[in-house]
């Protein structure tokens, strides 16, 4: 907490109007803003009649949103804007600053997911990566970016633990490990905010971030989007909350509370969530914003009767911000006025809102430089090299006969239209990328300077084109590369999926390649785990290549070749159908582990387990791990183990610590992550790796919500996956 501007805030907040406090509660969504204005109305019927034209309609909707914002700016009527256009941005704060009475700045805030004009992968690739550092540069560079585009607040990261992959928002996510999710919170928030936030101070070339979507959002029901979702408390604690807490703890300015369900209530009306744990409990300093149209939703939720009483429940439950819906700005005066809620409570929100945009600087640096804008306009040779090292760590290494790596002279058929598509590498979520900064596999290959011959063949969602067919059949080639997964659309926010298989026809279209008799590599673009039961039956050779942003096609072509190994470890289990959903490796312990006999916790008609588990991923070379053993002091464990590289080839390995609480007073996963480190050994060398686990991370909170730490048996694992590692048991005492 920075003790003189939390002041400052106060002495701003003693100057302003209550029309002016409520105002800072309300952040615009350019994009709605017309929706809930009547003369847009009068403009729909105006078009649908024909008097007037689609072009006029769209000059009149520009004025119109244009004189409505600037009209609620001047009498101090906005707090944020939803915004990436830094012309407009700086056109308004002037608006703000100069014509509204206390000159207090906007704070404009926006979706930089995974990078701005320098998409990286997106999130659920890059964190196959396991690597700390590389989680927060990438996030360094997307805020530098931000703050140069005049964005100072972004909607990210997501830190939703995702286990079930139907749900299209699992491409956002780090996965299905708290542990993991924890080290990712922490590395995206200095990353983003730099590190001097936890002292109250965000610099120019950082901006604040919005950690969400709190909490539990990733757990909706049957993996549908905006689903009802239900979690114990003690799970909620153990598995839902870390990534939030160390997030906040380090300084995480603000936390975007979802729009689901939880237990029974919204998250945006539960006080227990948003005042007790997260004000109260882990310390956050700065604001709570709604999910868009959040606060509105709980009328339909059946939670609020109308408008002003879901205004008042959300606001009195801690909520700080609404985003979009409208419901605080217009019915927070009649909820003062009739005493549903204090002055005191807008206050306490108000508050936050000014020293978020304090520690920001917006009061001192409100504009945008032209220049730092027209520095974002390029991706320049610095960020692509860094959008290279991201992606090449990101590819997953599914399947290999030893068809990989390819040998340089070998003559390629390229096929499947994701191939050629720069487009679609960007994901669901890089709303200000641009496709023609991006490479795609098609043209990273030529740049490879190999020779390829490319056949379109089979969209995802489309029938297989037979003239292409023919000719790629015809091709003289030495092997085929089939690029197959899901649109970008088919993943992301509203795109669950029933059927997590390869869609349309595109299964038909490998079965039909591999009668062709050559040598076949899949690579695989999609943004969450498939059940890929009858293409790991199959198909020799599958690279999980994911979306993987600008660099895509020379990351793909680098690693297709063995220029650079394949690295990344899957932080989503693929399950070997979907029906195995919601699928993970942390699960809890049943009565009844699931086992060849009948009576156990299993299905009749389909294998037990993951089929890539959580942590599991090949190297053109092998690993093997052996001696393990655990000594123990006071404070800590230390776990020992050596690793060998048994191939022919230097690779490099992420090796994998993981624990179990034997028997505790509730019942604990099975396996759960709780360390790991990259290691790279040269042919036939091998190492002794040592790890440190502290004995105070490894207790679990109850269904109470208290952190406990229970004397008794644990079991230790050191391996290359959460399925395939050495064990061995031990007694501790805390
Ligand atoms: C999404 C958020 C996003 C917001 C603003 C919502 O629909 O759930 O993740 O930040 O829109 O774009």
């Amino acid at each position: 907490m920075n003790d003189r501007l939390w002041q400052r805030a106060g002495e701003i907040l003693a100057q302003m109007t209550t029309e002016e406090k409520i105002g800072q509660t309300h952040q615009l969504m350019p994009s709605i803003v017309g929706t809930f204005d009547v003369s847009f109305e009068e403009m729909i019927e105006m078009l649908t009649d024909g008097r007037i034209t689609q072009e006029e309609f769209q000059k009149r909707m520009a004025s119109l949103q244009r004189d409505y914002h600037e009209d609620d700016i001047r009498a101090g009527r906005v707090g944020s804007i939803g915004l990436d256009d830094p012309k407009e941005a700086n056109r308004l704060q002037r608006i703000a600053r100069e014509e509204s009475r206390l000159g207090i700045p906007l704070l404009f805030g926006f979706d930089v997911i995974h990078g701005l004009r320098t998409v990286f992968p997106i999130p659920l690739a890059e964190a196959c990566a396991f690597d700390p550092a590389l989680y927060r540069r990438t996030a360094e560079v997307a805020a530098r970016e931000a703050r140069a585009h005049g964005i100072s607040w972004t909607m990210a990261p997501m830190l939703d633990l995702s286990r079930d992959a139907r749900w299209g928002r699992i491409c956002e996510s780090f996965g299905e490990d708290p542990y993991l999710g924890a080290v990712y919170a922490e590395e995206k928030t200095k990353g983003f905010q730099g590190e001097t936030a936890a002292a109250g101070c965000i610099d120019a070339k950082h901006v604040a971030v919005c950690l969400k979507h709190y909490v539990g959002y990733g757990a909706a029901e049957g993996g549908r989007d905006y689903n009802t979702v239900s979690i114990a408390k003690s799970m909620l604690h153990n598995a839902y909350l870390p990534p939030f807490k160390r997030a906040v703890e380090l300084g995480a300015l603000t936390v975007m509370s979802g729009f689901h369900e939880l237990n029974g209530l919204p998250c945006s009306v539960n006080r227990r969530l948003l005042t007790d744990v997260l004000k109260n409990g882990y310390g956050l300093e700065g604001f709570i914003v709604s999910d868009a149209n959040a606060v509105q939703e709980c009328i339909a939720h059946g939670i609020a009767e109308g408008p002003e009483d879901a205004a008042a429940k959300c606001l009195n439950a801690g909520l700080d911000m609404d985003m979009g819906s409208g419901c605080l700005p217009d019915n927070l005066p009649h909820a003062l006025e009739t005493g549903r809620i204090s002055i005191e409570t807008l206050d306490n929100a108000v508050r936050r809102v000014l020293y978020a945009k304090l520690v920001l600087g917006l009061f001192d640096e409100p504009y945008t430089p032209e220049a730092s804008a027209v520095w974002c306009e390029t991706v320049d040779a610095e960020r692509r090299a860094l959008a290279r090292e991201a992606a090449e760590k990101s590819i997953v290494l599914l399947k290999n006969d030893g068809t990989l790596p390819l040998k340089r002279e070998t003559r390629i058929a390229l096929t499947g239209t994701l191939a050629d598509s720069p487009a679609e590498t960007m994901g669901a979520w890089a709303i200000s990328g641009r496709p023609s900064d991006c490479v795609s596999i098609k043209q990273g290959l030529e740049n490879s300077g190999i020779s390829v011959q490319y056949f379109p063949c089979c969209a995802p969602e489309g029938p297989i084109n037979e003239a292409d067919f023919a000719q790629l059949a015809d091709a003289e080639a030495d092997i085929i590369v089939a690029v197959v997964g899901e649109t970008s659309a088919m993943s992301g926010e509203a795109s669950s999926r029933a059927d997590i298989t390869l869609p349309g026809e595109q299964r038909t279209f490998l079965a039909r390649l591999l009668t062709l008799k050559k040598p076949l590599v899949v690579c695989l673009m999609n943004g969450r785990p498939l059940a890929m039961q009858w293409e790991d039956e199959h198909l020799p050779a599958i690279v999980e290549c994911w979306q993987l942003g600008v660099e895509m096609g020379n990351a793909v072509s680098n690693v297709l070749f063995g220029e650079v190994e394949p690295t990344g470890r899957l932080t989503a289990s693929f399950p070997h159908v979907t029906g195995q959903c919601p699928m993970y490796y942390n699960h809890t312990s049943t009565g009844r582990p699931g086992s060849r006999s009948k009576f156990t916790s299993r299905y009749i008609d389909s294998p037990l387990g993951a089929l890539y588990p959580f942590g599991y991923g090949l190297s053109y070379t092998g690993f093997a791990y052996s001696d393990l053993s655990v000594t123990e002091t006071e404070t800590a464990l230390t776990v020992s183990c050596t690793l060998t590289n048994t191939g022919a080839r230097t690779g490099t390995e992420t090796a994998q610590l993981y624990m179990q609480d034997v028997c505790a007073s509730i019942v604990r996963p099975v396996k759960e992550l709780k360390g790991f480190q990259k290691v790279t050994l040269a042919a036939s060398s091998c190492k002794t790796l040592r790890f440190t686990l502290s004995k105070s991370e490894m207790g679990f909170y109850d269904d109470e919500g208290v952190y406990r730490l229970e004397d008794g048996e644990f079991r230790i694992y050191v391996g290359l996956n959460s399925r395939d590692c050495q064990a061995t048991n031990l007694r501790v005492r805390f």
